[in-house]
């Protein structure tokens, strides 16, 4: 029997490059509508750290696409809102959020069959009442259907940055000229990858974040929202 449901659950894509302010901008969208989040990069990260630990190098298409397969993942927040990762039951927190682990995502990300792995993955955080979804190919690929697509630029020096400064705040030290120099590279294999590149869908509403706080780039997204949804 065909189980599809009679009014799909909203969904609002928020895709952009790595530092385009869309990780905080759509934590904080999904807050405000009360509806659910997938952060997707965190999955792509969690590939590589679970590859890492098990010794799979980050270009054996079959082994990590068998491996996206059999992970398990756990996100959590503390009571002061800090998240906690948990990859097989082992807390990977920090790691995951390094640049190294970005770097090795950004690898394990550009080959097409990690990429059909993580498919089912991501579309099961589809639950009522709805879902924000960040990511590279959230409008393209992954939610085609989704209700507003929201694709967040910023100027390449700015983006590096708000990262320098993230990483800064979460105790990782790292010189101001890696992060432009990974920045650069990771863009790079992103938008010019074979499978699912870093670009707007067709119907996306792009917004350049680079003299925008968090604040003025959640309105304008918000208006948006209301015009729409
Ligand atoms: O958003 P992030 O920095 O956590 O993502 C890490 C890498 O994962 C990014 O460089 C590319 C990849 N990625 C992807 O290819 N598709 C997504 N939907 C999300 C992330």
């Amino acid at each position: 029997m065909n189980q599809t449901p009679l009014i799909q659950v909203p969904v609002i894509t928020v895709d952009g490059p790595s530092g385009s302010g869309k990780g905080t901008v759509s934590q904080r969208l999904a807050a405000e509508l009360g509806w659910h989040f997938l952060d997707s990069g965190a999955l792509y990260r969690l590939l590589a750290c679970a590859a890492r630990r098990d010794g799979i190098g980050l270009n054996d298409e079959a082994a990590l696409a068998a491996l996206a397969d059999r992970i398990d993942a756990e996100f959590t927040f503390s009571p002061s809102g800090e998240e906690r990762v948990l990859l097989d039951g082992e807390d990977v927190t920090r790691t995951l959020r390094s640049e190294e682990t970005g770097n090795a995502a950004s690898q394990v990300a550009a080959l097409p069959a990690v990429r059909t792995a993580l498919l089912a993955w991501q579309r099961r955080y589809r639950r009522p009442p709805g879902l924000v979804a960040d990511g590279r190919d959230m409008g393209t690929v992954v939610f085609p259907d989704a209700a507003l697509k929201i694709f967040l630029e910023a100027r390449p020096e700015e983006r590096a940055y708000r990262r320098h400064k993230q990483l800064k705040e979460k105790g990782i030290n790292t010189s101001l000229e890696a992060v432009v120099a990974e920045v650069r590279a990771r863009d790079e294999r992103d938008r010019t990858r074979a499978t699912a590149p870093l670009v707007p869908a067709e119907d996306a509403c792009i917004i350049d974040s680079s003299d925008l706080g968090i604040d003025a780039t959640l309105a304008l997204i918000l208006d948006r929202v209301h015009g729409k949804i």
